[in-house]
């Protein structure tokens, strides 16, 4: 008899005992005589399932979760009768009412085979990219409206068009993996669970713009990203699919992996290129663009994960078919990713116009202690704090910088009422201190007054006056600062003062001072 199961190797699911589970099922099948073909997959991000065992069945996958060893003996004996039986995999709600498009394997296929990445449909976007030619792949990428996934929003056409026009020369490809942000992995999944789909993007901005080399900059506290990620460019060089004369094309494309300084400014993209070419991961001043002079003084086109894996599946159905899902000038899907004390936690790719309460409440299921809702951070430490008052924004970047908030990399945290947001606020101001790259005054210093004053109000020092100080710091730090490290730790300082009053002890106080 022979079967076959599908575990991830997702660094989630190994985190919950995936590899513990692998064992038991081949230990298991041994014992029987079982013919059981195991396959390792990235993770479907329904992580409080995981480890998730999904079943090939004649109607597709059956799956299983949260699976543990202990329960490997019970499921080989009476699988689809088990307590655990989830049913159909696709048809788990939460999985079914999302729209994945850069998403769409994740979960499902052999991160580490590129048969397997052809076999459901990889590669189609890079054969359309060669069929219409550089200029025509830049023009598809700008039509879909496709923005930056990495914070900024950055219509991601418009820089590779900046990059393109630039003439002839060494001109390089980077992917910005450095995946700073509190309560998001989106980037990570996808490495270790479709790493070929990042290399397709990669290889197809090369083409589009003229660069022939381009570098993967991975957090280094994301090893077995690192690891999927090395894997699959050998395979891709092997395939003929990275190295001269792409799949058999004229074009030449390459790429390697570095890993990441390990700071959280290195995720900003001139620091990144700092620490690309060996030196301290410091800002720099722009202009001029790294669409100009980027890596190595050559021009660049530096861009997030998911804007560069959602590029096949752009190139693949057109630019029209990304456009045509969403709202306003936010097009396409956002891979959202729930985090914090949340009940369903992981990783929900939907059209942009979804709200932030439907994404909390009903796809997010409330908080995992219980407890009420009090305030959901969007956007990484730089991001505002929401109120339920404002859960009906919808998820768009204009809506969201209307409500003095960012969108930023997708990952929401929630908090429950225990939450107390002075602390949330001193944290933010903490975070600016240690993690400043120090080359300009209003973060360096800023940052580490700002700490101070937070102290102050909390201590009922002066409260009134210092709440203005803090008012004026963060104004100083929002534009004088030369980066969004400094220029946005205000958000979640002056969020956590307008919609939490109380927890500084000094909202009447806040108003005599108006007065
Ligand atoms: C302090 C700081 C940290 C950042 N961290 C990241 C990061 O980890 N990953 C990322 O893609 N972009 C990060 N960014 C944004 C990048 O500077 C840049 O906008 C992005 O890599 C451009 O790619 P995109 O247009 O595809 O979003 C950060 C920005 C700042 C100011
Ligand atoms: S804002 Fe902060 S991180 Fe950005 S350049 Fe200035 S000191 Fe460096």
């Amino acid at each position: 008899m022979s079967a076959r199961i599908y575990i991830s190797r997702d660094s989630g699911a190994l985190c919950v005992g995936a590899e513990e589970v692998a064992t038991a099922f081949r230990k298991g099948a041994e014992k029987r005589g079982l013919d059981l073909e195991i396959v390792r997959t990235g993770s479907r991000g329904l992580y409080w399932l995981e480890p998730l065992v999904e079943v090939a069945t004649p109607q597709g996958r059956v799956g299983f979760g949260p699976v543990k060893p202990a329960d490997v003996e019970g499921l080989l004996d009476e699988s689809e009768k088990h307590h655990l039986c989830l049913g159909l995999v696709e048809d788990i709600p939460w999985l079914k009412n999302q729209t994945r498009l850069t998403f769409k394997n994740c979960g499902i296929i052999d991160p580490r085979s590129l048969e397997d990445y052809k076999a459901h449909g990889g590669y189609q976007g890079l054969a359309k990219a060669l069929e219409i030619g550089p200029k025509a792949t830049v023009e598809e990428v700008v039509t879909s409206g496709l923005r930056g996934r990495g914070g900024a929003g950055f219509p991601t056409g418009i820089k590779w068009r900046t990059v393109a026009d630039t003439p002839p020369q060494q001109k390089y490809i980077v992917c910005n993996a450095d995946e700073g942000d509190s309560g998001t992995f989106a980037d990570r999944m996808i490495m270790e669970g479709d790493p070929f789909v990042l290399i397709e993007g990669m290889t197809i901005a090369g083409i589009a713009v003229g660069a022939t080399y381009g570098y993967v900059y991975i957090r280094s506290e994301y090893p077995d990203a690192i690891e999927a990620m090395e894997i699959a460019i050998r395979e891709a060089r092997k395939g003929g699919m990275l190295g001269k004369k792409i799949a058999g094309s004229q074009y030449d494309f390459d790429m390697e992996v570095r890993a990441g300084a390990g700071a959280y400014v290195c995720g900003e993209e001139t620091s990144l290129l700092e620490s690309l070419e060996g030196k301290r991961g410091e800002v720099r001043a722009k202009p001029p663009l790294p669409a100009h002079i980027g890596l190595f003084g050559k021009p660049t086109v530096i861009n997030n994960v998911l804007s560069l894996a959602t590029v096949p599946i752009i190139m693949a159905k057109g630019g029209t078919f990304y456009r045509d899902f969403g709202m306003g000038k936010s097009r396409g899907t956002m891979p959202i990713q729930l985090a914090g004390n949340i009940k369903h936690g992981g990783l929900y790719e939907t059209a942009f116009g979804i709200t932030l309460g439907t994404l909390v409440d009903e796809i997010g299921g409330g908080t995992r202690s219980g407890r009420p809702v009090r305030a959901v951070q969007v956007g990484g430490p730089l991001g505002a704090y929401f109120p339920r008052e404002l859960f009906d924004t919808p998820f768009d970047y204009e809506a969201f910088t209307a409500a003095d908030g960012l969108i930023g990399h997708g990952g929401i945290v929630v908090f429950d009422d225990t939450v107390d947001m002075a602390k949330q606020a001193r944290f933010a101001m903490e975070f600016c201190a240690i993690e400043s790259c120090g080359k300009c005054t209003p973060c360096r210093i800023g940052s580490a007054r700002g700490v101070e004053l937070v102290d102050k109000i909390v201590a009922g020092e002066d409260p009134a006056e210092n709440l203005l100080v803090l008012e004026d710091l963060c104004n100083t730090m929002k534009f004088g600062s030369l980066c969004a490290l400094g220029g946005f730790t205000p958000y979640p300082v002056m969020s956590a003062l307008t919609h939490f009053p109380e927890d500084f002890g000094a909202k009447r106080k806040r108003l005599e001072a108006a007065e």
